[in-house]
Protein backbone atom coordinates (compact mmCIF):
# COMPACT_ATOMS: atom_id res chain seq x y z
CA UNK A 1 0.00 0.00 0.00
CA UNK A 2 1.68 3.51 -1.00
CA UNK A 3 -0.61 5.20 1.13
CA UNK A 4 1.56 3.47 4.33
CA UNK A 5 3.39 5.49 6.41
CA UNK A 6 7.09 4.21 6.64
CA UNK A 7 8.89 4.24 9.38
CA UNK A 8 12.72 3.65 10.13
CA UNK A 9 13.20 0.29 11.43
CA UNK A 10 16.12 -1.37 12.67
CA UNK A 11 18.79 -3.57 10.65
CA UNK A 12 18.42 -7.31 10.89
CA UNK A 13 21.65 -8.81 10.87
CA UNK A 14 22.56 -12.64 10.23
CA UNK A 15 25.65 -14.24 11.60
CA UNK A 16 27.25 -16.66 8.65
CA UNK A 17 30.68 -18.54 8.87
CA UNK A 18 32.50 -21.65 8.90
CA UNK A 19 31.52 -23.43 12.36
CA UNK A 20 33.53 -22.84 15.09
CA UNK A 21 34.86 -19.43 13.58
CA UNK A 22 33.19 -17.96 16.30
CA UNK A 23 30.01 -16.98 15.58
CA UNK A 24 28.44 -17.18 18.79
CA UNK A 25 31.23 -15.98 21.10
CA UNK A 26 30.70 -12.56 18.36
CA UNK A 27 27.42 -12.41 19.41
CA UNK A 28 28.01 -13.06 23.17
CA UNK A 29 30.59 -10.32 23.33
CA UNK A 30 28.67 -8.05 21.01
CA UNK A 31 25.48 -8.36 23.71
CA UNK A 32 27.67 -8.44 26.22
CA UNK A 33 28.88 -4.58 26.11
CA UNK A 34 26.18 -3.33 24.60
CA UNK A 35 22.88 -4.57 26.74
CA UNK A 36 21.00 -1.48 28.16
CA UNK A 37 19.12 -3.47 30.98
CA UNK A 38 22.74 -3.34 33.45
CA UNK A 39 22.89 -7.13 34.04
CA UNK A 40 25.65 -7.86 31.10
CA UNK A 41 27.51 -10.77 31.95
CA UNK A 42 25.18 -12.90 33.91
CA UNK A 43 22.07 -12.75 31.33
CA UNK A 44 20.86 -16.17 30.36
CA UNK A 45 19.78 -16.21 26.09
CA UNK A 46 15.92 -16.75 25.91
CA UNK A 47 15.56 -16.63 22.28
CA UNK A 48 18.14 -17.24 19.15
CA UNK A 49 17.40 -13.72 18.04
CA UNK A 50 17.95 -10.07 20.11
CA UNK A 51 18.49 -6.45 19.56
CA UNK A 52 21.61 -4.69 21.06
CA UNK A 53 21.08 -0.44 21.36
CA UNK A 54 23.90 0.95 20.36
CA UNK A 55 25.66 4.40 22.49
CA UNK A 56 23.10 6.40 20.36
CA UNK A 57 20.14 4.51 20.96
CA UNK A 58 19.49 2.78 17.60
CA UNK A 59 19.11 -0.73 17.57
CA UNK A 60 20.40 -3.78 15.80
CA UNK A 61 18.57 -7.05 15.13
CA UNK A 62 21.22 -10.14 15.34
CA UNK A 63 19.82 -13.69 14.31
CA UNK A 64 21.82 -16.65 15.99
CA UNK A 65 21.33 -19.14 13.70
CA UNK A 66 22.92 -22.44 14.19
CA UNK A 67 24.80 -22.73 11.46
CA UNK A 68 23.45 -21.32 8.18
CA UNK A 69 20.80 -24.02 7.64
CA UNK A 70 18.07 -21.54 9.23
CA UNK A 71 18.98 -18.59 6.61
CA UNK A 72 18.68 -21.38 3.66
CA UNK A 73 15.65 -22.72 4.73
CA UNK A 74 13.93 -19.72 5.29
CA UNK A 75 15.34 -18.42 1.90
CA UNK A 76 13.46 -21.08 0.23
CA UNK A 77 10.43 -20.33 2.10
CA UNK A 78 10.39 -16.68 0.83
CA UNK A 79 11.23 -15.71 3.86
CA UNK A 80 13.96 -12.96 3.39
CA UNK A 81 14.54 -11.49 6.92
CA UNK A 82 18.22 -10.86 6.87
CA UNK A 83 18.83 -7.21 5.77
CA UNK A 84 22.72 -7.61 6.00
CA UNK A 85 24.78 -10.67 6.53
CA UNK A 86 28.17 -11.04 8.46
CA UNK A 87 30.47 -13.03 7.56
CA UNK A 88 32.93 -14.36 10.50
CA UNK A 89 35.85 -15.64 9.69
CA UNK A 90 38.72 -17.01 11.55
CA UNK A 91 41.48 -15.40 11.11
CA UNK A 92 44.02 -18.77 11.51
CA UNK A 93 41.85 -20.84 9.84
CA UNK A 94 40.62 -18.89 6.94
CA UNK A 95 38.31 -19.50 3.82
CA UNK A 96 36.49 -23.28 4.86
CA UNK A 97 33.27 -25.21 2.86
CA UNK A 98 31.15 -23.22 5.56
CA UNK A 99 32.23 -20.00 4.62
CA UNK A 100 32.27 -20.77 0.67
CA UNK A 101 28.62 -22.03 1.08
CA UNK A 102 27.52 -18.75 3.07
CA UNK A 103 29.42 -16.11 0.55
CA UNK A 104 27.22 -18.17 -2.13
CA UNK A 105 23.99 -17.78 -0.31
CA UNK A 106 24.42 -14.40 0.39
CA UNK A 107 25.30 -13.55 -3.16
CA UNK A 108 22.09 -15.59 -3.88
CA UNK A 109 19.93 -13.37 -1.55
CA UNK A 110 21.18 -10.03 -2.91
CA UNK A 111 22.81 -9.31 0.92
CA UNK A 112 24.90 -7.02 1.56
CA UNK A 113 27.69 -8.30 3.37
CA UNK A 114 30.43 -7.23 5.59
CA UNK A 115 33.37 -9.50 6.86
CA UNK A 116 34.43 -10.01 10.65
CA UNK A 117 37.67 -11.49 10.42
CA UNK A 118 37.70 -12.78 13.80
CA UNK A 119 40.07 -14.49 16.66
CA UNK A 120 42.60 -11.83 15.56
CA UNK A 121 44.61 -12.16 18.76
CA UNK A 122 46.25 -15.07 18.16
CA UNK A 123 49.22 -15.53 17.17
CA UNK A 124 48.84 -17.82 14.26
CA UNK A 125 46.28 -14.96 12.45
CA UNK A 126 46.85 -14.15 9.33
CA UNK A 127 44.27 -11.21 8.55
CA UNK A 128 45.86 -10.48 4.96
CA UNK A 129 45.69 -14.28 3.76
CA UNK A 130 41.78 -13.98 4.54
CA UNK A 131 41.65 -11.07 2.44
CA UNK A 132 43.36 -12.61 -0.60
CA UNK A 133 41.19 -15.55 0.08
CA UNK A 134 38.29 -13.52 -0.38
CA UNK A 135 39.69 -12.46 -2.87
CA UNK A 136 39.51 -15.58 -4.92
CA UNK A 137 35.78 -15.64 -4.33
CA UNK A 138 35.27 -11.81 -5.88
CA UNK A 139 34.68 -10.66 -2.34
CA UNK A 140 36.59 -7.61 -2.25
CA UNK A 141 37.21 -6.11 0.95
CA UNK A 142 37.91 -2.26 1.45
CA UNK A 143 41.60 -2.97 2.36
CA UNK A 144 41.96 -4.63 -0.66
CA UNK A 145 40.17 -1.47 -2.55
CA UNK A 146 36.83 -2.69 -2.99
CA UNK A 147 33.80 -1.81 -1.13
CA UNK A 148 32.89 -4.71 1.41
CA UNK A 149 33.87 -3.75 4.62
CA UNK A 150 36.07 -5.88 6.63
CA UNK A 151 36.76 -5.57 10.90
CA UNK A 152 39.18 -7.00 12.09
CA UNK A 153 38.03 -8.50 15.73
CA UNK A 154 38.68 -11.04 18.71
CA UNK A 155 35.30 -11.92 20.30
CA UNK A 156 37.86 -13.46 23.06
CA UNK A 157 39.84 -10.21 23.81
CA UNK A 158 36.34 -8.11 22.70
CA UNK A 159 38.64 -6.01 20.21
CA UNK A 160 36.77 -4.03 17.80
CA UNK A 161 33.49 -4.29 18.46
CA UNK A 162 32.18 -1.12 18.11
CA UNK A 163 34.45 -1.19 14.64
CA UNK A 164 32.02 -3.76 13.40
CA UNK A 165 28.95 -2.36 14.94
CA UNK A 166 29.89 0.90 13.07
CA UNK A 167 30.24 -0.72 9.71
CA UNK A 168 27.24 -2.24 10.69
CA UNK A 169 25.24 1.03 11.30
CA UNK A 170 26.97 2.67 8.20
CA UNK A 171 26.11 0.09 5.91
CA UNK A 172 22.23 -0.26 7.69
CA UNK A 173 22.16 3.77 6.90
CA UNK A 174 23.11 3.09 3.45
CA UNK A 175 20.04 0.67 2.87
CA UNK A 176 17.00 3.00 4.76
CA UNK A 177 15.45 0.35 6.16
CA UNK A 178 11.54 1.33 6.76
CA UNK A 179 8.22 -0.48 7.62
CA UNK A 180 4.96 0.35 8.84
CA UNK A 181 4.49 -0.26 12.45
CA UNK A 182 0.71 0.90 12.56
CA UNK A 183 -0.88 -2.06 11.29
CA UNK A 184 -1.49 -5.78 12.47
CA UNK A 185 1.96 -8.19 12.22
CA UNK A 186 3.04 -9.81 9.60
CA UNK A 187 7.05 -11.64 10.79
CA UNK A 188 8.57 -14.94 9.84
CA UNK A 189 9.63 -17.43 12.16
CA UNK A 190 13.58 -17.56 13.14
CA UNK A 191 13.16 -21.18 15.19
CA UNK A 192 10.12 -22.92 16.81
CA UNK A 193 9.90 -26.04 19.63
CA UNK A 194 7.69 -27.69 21.33
CA UNK A 195 7.93 -26.65 25.48
CA UNK A 196 6.76 -29.25 27.87
CA UNK A 197 5.26 -26.93 30.08
CA UNK A 198 4.23 -23.38 27.77
CA UNK A 199 3.68 -25.85 24.55
CA UNK A 200 4.84 -24.76 21.40
CA UNK A 201 7.12 -21.87 21.13
CA UNK A 202 8.03 -19.71 17.70
CA UNK A 203 10.39 -17.18 17.91
CA UNK A 204 9.01 -14.63 15.63
CA UNK A 205 10.63 -11.80 13.84
CA UNK A 206 8.23 -8.96 13.34
CA UNK A 207 8.61 -7.24 9.89
CA UNK A 208 6.01 -5.09 9.43
CA UNK A 209 3.45 -3.75 11.79
CA UNK A 210 2.78 -4.39 15.38
CA UNK A 211 2.05 -7.85 16.86
CA UNK A 212 0.26 -7.83 20.17
CA UNK A 213 -0.94 -10.24 22.98
CA UNK A 214 -4.34 -10.69 22.21
CA UNK A 215 -4.01 -11.33 18.49
CA UNK A 216 -5.55 -14.41 16.44
CA UNK A 217 -2.68 -15.59 14.04
CA UNK A 218 -1.73 -18.19 11.72
CA UNK A 219 1.82 -19.06 11.25
CA UNK A 220 2.60 -21.30 8.55
CA UNK A 221 -0.04 -24.11 8.94
CA UNK A 222 -0.35 -23.87 13.09
CA UNK A 223 -2.89 -21.03 14.82
CA UNK A 224 -3.77 -19.90 17.73
CA UNK A 225 -3.96 -16.56 20.18
CA UNK A 226 -0.90 -15.03 21.45
CA UNK A 227 -1.38 -15.41 24.67
CA UNK A 228 1.96 -14.18 25.72
CA UNK A 229 4.79 -12.23 24.25
CA UNK A 230 8.79 -13.14 25.58
CA UNK A 231 11.27 -10.70 24.62
CA UNK A 232 15.41 -11.32 24.38
CA UNK A 233 15.78 -10.54 28.20
CA UNK A 234 13.23 -13.02 29.05
CA UNK A 235 10.82 -10.34 29.48
CA UNK A 236 7.00 -10.50 28.95
CA UNK A 237 5.87 -7.33 26.53
CA UNK A 238 2.71 -6.60 25.66
CA UNK A 239 3.88 -5.61 21.86
CA UNK A 240 6.51 -5.79 19.41
CA UNK A 241 7.06 -3.53 16.33
CA UNK A 242 9.34 -4.18 13.03
CA UNK A 243 12.33 -5.67 13.41
CA UNK A 244 11.82 -7.15 17.06
CA UNK A 245 12.40 -10.93 17.85
CA UNK A 246 10.00 -12.13 20.16
CA UNK A 247 9.02 -15.32 21.47
CA UNK A 248 5.56 -16.29 20.85
CA UNK A 249 3.23 -18.50 23.30
CA UNK A 250 -0.60 -19.62 22.22
CA UNK A 251 0.00 -21.61 18.83
CA UNK A 252 -1.79 -24.82 18.61
CA UNK A 253 1.21 -26.91 16.75
CA UNK A 254 4.84 -26.15 16.45
CA UNK A 255 5.59 -24.03 12.85
CA UNK A 256 8.77 -24.15 11.25
CA UNK A 257 11.43 -22.00 10.89
CA UNK A 258 10.58 -19.64 7.43
CA UNK A 259 7.33 -19.96 8.09
CA UNK A 260 5.52 -16.88 7.83
CA UNK A 261 2.90 -14.99 10.60
CA UNK A 262 0.16 -13.38 9.16
CA UNK A 263 -2.93 -11.93 12.03
CA UNK A 264 -6.42 -12.30 11.18
CA UNK A 265 -9.70 -11.08 12.41
CA UNK A 266 -10.85 -14.12 14.46
CA UNK A 267 -10.35 -17.34 15.39
CA UNK A 268 -12.36 -19.28 13.26
CA UNK A 269 -10.72 -17.42 10.39
CA UNK A 270 -7.38 -18.42 11.97
CA UNK A 271 -8.43 -22.32 11.81
CA UNK A 272 -9.44 -22.00 8.23
CA UNK A 273 -6.52 -20.77 6.81
CA UNK A 274 -4.48 -22.90 8.96
CA UNK A 275 -6.66 -26.17 7.69
CA UNK A 276 -6.07 -24.80 3.97
CA UNK A 277 -2.03 -24.38 4.60
CA UNK A 278 -2.20 -27.87 5.55
CA UNK A 279 -3.70 -29.28 2.32
CA UNK A 280 -6.65 -30.63 3.83
P1 LIG B 1 29.25 -23.17 15.61
O1 LIG B 1 27.99 -22.50 16.07
O2 LIG B 1 29.46 -24.50 16.24
O3 LIG B 1 29.38 -23.20 14.13
O4 LIG B 1 30.52 -22.32 16.16
P2 LIG B 1 30.65 -20.75 16.26
O5 LIG B 1 31.03 -20.17 14.96
O6 LIG B 1 29.48 -20.18 16.94
O7 LIG B 1 31.94 -20.63 17.20
P3 LIG B 1 31.99 -20.47 18.77
O8 LIG B 1 31.55 -19.13 19.19
O9 LIG B 1 31.30 -21.64 19.38
O10 LIG B 1 33.57 -20.54 19.02
C1 LIG B 1 34.32 -21.68 18.68
C2 LIG B 1 35.59 -21.69 19.50
O11 LIG B 1 36.43 -20.59 19.12
C3 LIG B 1 35.36 -21.56 20.99
O12 LIG B 1 36.28 -22.39 21.65
C4 LIG B 1 35.69 -20.10 21.27
O13 LIG B 1 36.13 -19.88 22.56
C5 LIG B 1 36.77 -19.82 20.26
N1 LIG B 1 36.82 -18.41 19.87
C6 LIG B 1 35.79 -17.66 19.41
N2 LIG B 1 36.18 -16.40 19.17
C7 LIG B 1 37.50 -16.36 19.46
C8 LIG B 1 38.50 -15.32 19.41
O14 LIG B 1 38.25 -14.17 19.05
N3 LIG B 1 39.77 -15.68 19.78
C9 LIG B 1 40.09 -16.93 20.19
N4 LIG B 1 41.36 -17.15 20.52
N5 LIG B 1 39.18 -17.91 20.27
C10 LIG B 1 37.91 -17.64 19.92
NA1 LIG C 1 31.07 -23.86 18.15
MG1 LIG D 1 27.60 -21.06 17.37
Amino acid sequence: DAAETLKPRPPVVTIMGHVDHGKTSLLDAIRGGNVQSGEAGGITQHIGAYQVALKDKSKITFLDTPGHEAFTDMRMRGANVTDIVVLVVAADDGLKPQTIEAINHTKAAGVPMIVAINKIDKPEAKPQKVREELLQHEIVVEQMGGDVQDVEVSALKKTNLDSLLEAIALQAEILELKANPDRPAEGAVVEAKLDKGRGPLATVLVQRGTLRVGDVIVVGAASGKVRAMIDDHGRQVKEAGPSVPVEVLGLGAVPSAGDQLTVVENEARAREVATYRQGV
